[in-house]
């Protein structure tokens, strides 16, 4: 093959070059074509680079067509590079494109257990009364859990908490009830105490649709000069209609608890028949609730409290039992039961 002049060169450079950057559909091929090119290796400027080698008489018009040349291709890179990238970034924003017309993915949304809105709405009834809402411990000492509330060791009345131990001697257990908060409180303040304690109790028992070995209590405790039975029926009540509707009464019958002085069991008569008898209170018109009563006054002595000085009242209840009263749920072991069905029906709509 002739060689060719530097013109022919330069003509079958451009032909090839301006064919190929032509025939680039994508901006990597227009990225390697600029390489093959015109980059530092590439065939415009190598053939620049090779001008010295050239005749002097040549040197002239083939220097001014290379640079020539390396301009048009230059110039022809940079429109062509731009046409690749506007189609790149318009295929991109195609492809990345969010229909805003889709319906959205809906999120399951959690909601509160059951018994946990019920301690809530208690909460806040009594903070009305006037009563702060504390937690105390699940893991007790049996001296909070039992000896604090007037039941000593070998006393029988220990033996209707079916405890579950914790140690060996029995020194330490699952709360039976929330009362042992009772001690704790007092021995931390001085009267007047108002106080509801909510939180789970365990008991050793087998399981059925009204016991469990975990359920949830409520202690309620008010010690001040002149507290009379009067102010813990007067609580209790407006505690039942805040619940239950403005034209509930309580019941109080006698109840014999170690730590209250005299004890009581209290009752509301029954929403559902207005204590007419129904199947809902099983024909008696009244709905048991939990216990009560005036605070021992051994139970004050055993915190440094003057009985002679200060009375105070102390009850308890079933939180699971008020949800099952207001709710018509009858069974207990649906509440630790984790079945959705069940908890779904008490969900709020949010
Ligand atoms: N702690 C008792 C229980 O679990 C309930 C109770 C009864 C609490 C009388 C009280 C009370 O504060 O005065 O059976």
């Amino acid at each position: 093959m002739a060689t060719m002049t530097a013109q022919e060169t330069i003509d079958d450079i451009r032909q090839r070059a301006l064919a190929q950057l032509d025939a680039a559909a994508t901006l990597d091929e227009a990225i390697a074509w600029e390489r093959e090119f015109l980059g530092s290796r590439g065939e415009v400027t190598l053939f620049l680079r090779g001008l010295s080698a050239l005749p002097p008489e040549e040197r002239p018009v083939a220097g001014r067509g290379g640079n020539a040349l390396k301009q048009e291709l230059g110039a022809a890179w940079e429109r062509r590079h731009a046409e690749l990238a506007s189609a790149d970034l318009e295929r991109r924003l195609a492809d990345d494109a969010v229909d805003v017309t889709l319906p959205g993915r809906p999120t399951d949304l959690g909601a509160a257990h059951p018994v946990s809105e019920m301690i809530d709405e208690l909460s806040e009834i009594f903070a009305l009364l006037g009563f702060q809402t504390v937690f105390g411990p699940e893991v007790e000492t049996a001296h909070y859990n039992f000896d604090q509330l007037n039941i000593p060791s070998e006393h029988p009345a220990r033996d209707v908490w079916d405890t579950i131990h914790v140690d060996l001697p029995g020194e330490i257990v699952l709360r039976t009830h929330t009362s042992p908060m009772q001690a704790r409180v007092m021995e931390q303040t001085e009267p007047p105490v108002r106080v509801v304690v909510p939180g789970r109790v365990y008991r050793y028992e087998a399981q059925d649709a009204s016991h469990e070995w975990m359920f949830h209590q409520l202690e309620g405790l008010a010690v001040d000069r002149n507290i009379t039975m009067a102010d813990l029926k007067g609580t209790l009540a407006e505690m039942a209609r805040q619940l239950f509707g403005a034209e509930r009464r309580i019941r109080f019958r006698c109840d014999f608890f170690p730590f209250v002085e005299p004890g009581v069991d209290f009752a509301v008569d029954c929403a559902l028949c207005s204590g007419k008898g129904c199947r809902v209170c099983k024909g008696s018109g009244w709905l048991e609730m939990g216990g009560a009563g005036m605070v021992h006054p051994n139970v004050l002595r055993a915190v440094g409290y003057d009985p002679e000085v200060y009375s105070g009242f102390a009850f308890g209840l079933g939180v699971e039992r008020l949800v099952m009263m207001r709710s018509g749920v009858d069974d207990l072991r649906a509440f630790a039961g984790n079945d959705l069905r069940f908890l779904r029906q008490f969900a709020r709509a949010a």
